[in-house]
């Protein structure tokens, strides 16, 4: 699985998106060790809070699968129509990675075409993680 790869996945995973609120729409695939791809879209509620991110449904797709080690997530959002050139996961999406991944995780962010690959380490320095309880 190349990045480019994991990246067309998330770019795919849009197409499931629920957002009739926000009209964005974000897909997130997410490569676990085992080799398996899990993807995710957002899925949004009346009661807005309850919306659950394309990141989260990936890593709960995943862990409730079993899977606890992961590789790489990749990220694509964008107005419905559209695909922006960036979109950054959210706080708390990153601690939902930091439960699961070592500082080393790749994210990749952008587009199909045009991403970078950053890691969760400097998306999310100094997390609060199980090695502070
Ligand atoms: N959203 C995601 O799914 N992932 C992100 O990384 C950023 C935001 C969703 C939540 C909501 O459904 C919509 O995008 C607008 O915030």
């Amino acid at each position: 699985m190349t990045d480019r790869e994991l990246m067309e996945l998330a770019q795919r995973a849009r197409e499931y998106s629920y957002c009739p609120y926000s009209r964005f729409r974000v897909g997130a695939a997410l490569l676990a060790k085992s080799g398996k791809v899990y993807t995710g879209c957002n899925i949004e509620n009346a009661g807005y809070s309850a919306t659950n991110c394309a990141e989260r449904t990936a890593f709960f797709k995943a862990v409730s699968e079993g899977e606890k080690a992961f590789e790489a997530i990749a990220i694509v959002g964008g107005r419905e129509g559209e695909t922006a050139p960036f979109t950054a996961p959210c706080g708390v999406c990153r601690q939902v990675m930091a439960e699961f991944c070592a500082p080393d995780l790749k994210v990749l962010l952008g587009t199909p075409e045009i991403f970078q690959a950053y890691t969760l380490g400097s998306l999310l320095p100094f997390a609060f993680t199980s090695e502070d309880l």
